[in-house]
């Protein structure tokens, strides 16, 4: 396993939490992988999910874990224990993924890797709990009830944690981030490939400051 996995014991949770908004990134070229990471983290938020929607993913990962050691770098949409396996070889340091696949869970728990697997309903609550996992994404959160969904589910699976993803944006984040059951917030909003196709990373900073100061003025 590579030295960049670690155990929630080691603060996990407690970073995610501080970041109050995980960027989920989509990269095609490894080159924008550094600037990008540097300019979440100038921005307030110190992280960087790179999803394997896209051949570059690990390659990625691995730049940002070597050049960013302030960003908490770790692989999204993590859909088999192939990609699992990869990403964490690389260095990340979590692995999130859209739904929950029996076997990256397995194999994470087992190799006390952080993995925050996705449910929506009771029954997958259910089960992920009865693994072993206490924080869950909520994908897409917006289509799934959203914040009052999460509201009536944690009502319920006390303890649980909850990181929505899929139609945050600022102007909703206080309604997800105002429950104290939703850990941290994912989105892309701040990360959008237009913000710098001209290779100015400015603008991904401006965004990136805009969502820490909302979350500390939620969170204060
Ligand atoms: C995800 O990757 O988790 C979602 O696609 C992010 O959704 P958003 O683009 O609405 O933030």
């Amino acid at each position: 396993m590579a030295d960049g996995a670690f155990m929630k014991e080691n603060g996990f949770y407690e970073d995610v939490a501080r970041c109050g908004v995980v960027p989920v990134v989509v990269l095609d070229d490894p080159a924008d992988a550094v600037p990008l990471a540097r300019a979440l983290e100038e921005g307030g938020l110190p992280a960087a999910e790179v999803t394997f929607r896209t051949a570059a993913a690990a390659e990625c990962i691995s730049l940002i874990s070597r050049e960013c050691p302030g960003v908490l770098v770790g692989a999204g949409t993590v859909l088999d224990l192939e990609q699992a396996k990869r990403a964490v070889d690389a260095g990340a340091r979590y692995l999130v993924s859209p739904g929950t696949d029996r076997d990256v869970v397995e194999w994470a728990l087992s190799e006390h890797v952080n993995v925050i697997p996705a449910g929506v309903t009771s029954t997958e609550i259910t089960w992920l709990r009865n693994q072993g996992i206490d924080v869950t994404k909520f994908f897409p959160a917006n289509l799934f009830g959203g914040a009052k969904a999460i509201s009536a589910l944690a009502s319920v699976f006390v303890g649980h944690k909850f990181m929505p993803t899929g139609g945050v944006s600022l102007d909703n984040l206080e309604e997800y981030l105002s429950n104290p059951a939703v850990i941290a917030a994912g989105g892309t909003w701040m990360v959008k490939p237009a913000l710098f196709a001209d290779g100015d990373f400015s603008e991904v900073t401006r965004i990136a400051r805009e969502a820490s100061e909302r979350v500390s003025g939620i969170r204060s």
